[in-house]
């Protein structure tokens, strides 16, 4: 199976055991990122969320003063947050070849957690160049990463019965690589997971 194949039916499989449907404990580290975002974006403006999962808990925060797109690759994941928040709009799409219907330079904020881990490493440049069409000049992108480079497959993920597969470099090779694309650094945190040196790493940038 193909690495996209593998992370589709993992999360069509897993939905369930990643995220119920009401915000859970695992939630309480968004709510200083989101509260970030509002700081930093005026209400109404356009959000793109990328691998949006099932919604919760940031589309459906972000929704309520924003116009939020979301973007997943997963079928059961979107179905999923159509029906959790129905304020936002879903697309079932691959953020790496998605074509969006809005137009170039249309959100003042892109954010994604937890998803640029799974793209393979090779389409990582691509997809932060369609970062910077899609973000409105001085538009926000915040996004966890991968603190240490790893590529490689789980098998029975979450006890779901299904493999998962991630591919990322180092924090600084996603931040060169990102600032070749043309997006300015704000700040970078560590966000502690597991074992030492297991936690991700988030970065607020700038178009
Ligand atoms: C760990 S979940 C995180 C979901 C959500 N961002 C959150 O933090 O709750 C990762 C999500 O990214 C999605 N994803 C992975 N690769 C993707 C891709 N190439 N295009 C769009 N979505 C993708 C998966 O389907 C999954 O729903």
């Amino acid at each position: 199976m193909n690495p996209k194949d593998i992370v589709k039916r993992g999360y069509d499989q897993a939905s369930l055991q990643y995220r119920g449907d009401a915000p859970g404990k695992g939630c309480d580290r968004y709510r200083d990122w989101l509260e970030e975002i509002e700081l930093l974006v005026p209400a109404g403006q356009a959000v793109l969320d990328l691998g949006c999962g099932n919604g919760v808990p940031v589309a459906s925060r972000l929704s309520q003063n924003y116009s939020v797109v979301g973007v997943d690759l997963s079928p059961v994941q979107v179905t999923r947050a159509r029906r959790l928040v129905p304020g936002a709009k879903f697309l079932c799409r691959d953020m790496a070849n998605a074509e969006l219907p809005t137009p170039d330079h249309h959100f003042g904020a892109i954010v994604s957690f937890y998803a640029l881990v799974h793209l393979p490493r090779e389409e990582l440049r691509p997809t932060l160049d369609r970062v910077m069409r899609w973000l409105a000049p001085g538009g926000i992108f915040m996004a966890t990463i991968g603190f240490l480079e790893w590529e490689g497959t789980e098998e029975n993920w979450l006890g779901s019965g299904a493999p998962m597969y991630w591919s990322h470099p180092d924090q600084t090779e996603f931040i060169r690589v990102m600032t070749e694309a043309g997006l300015q650094l704000l700040r970078t945190d560590y966000v502690p997971e597991g074992k030492i040196g297991q936690g991700h790493g988030l970065i607020l940038a700038r178009r």
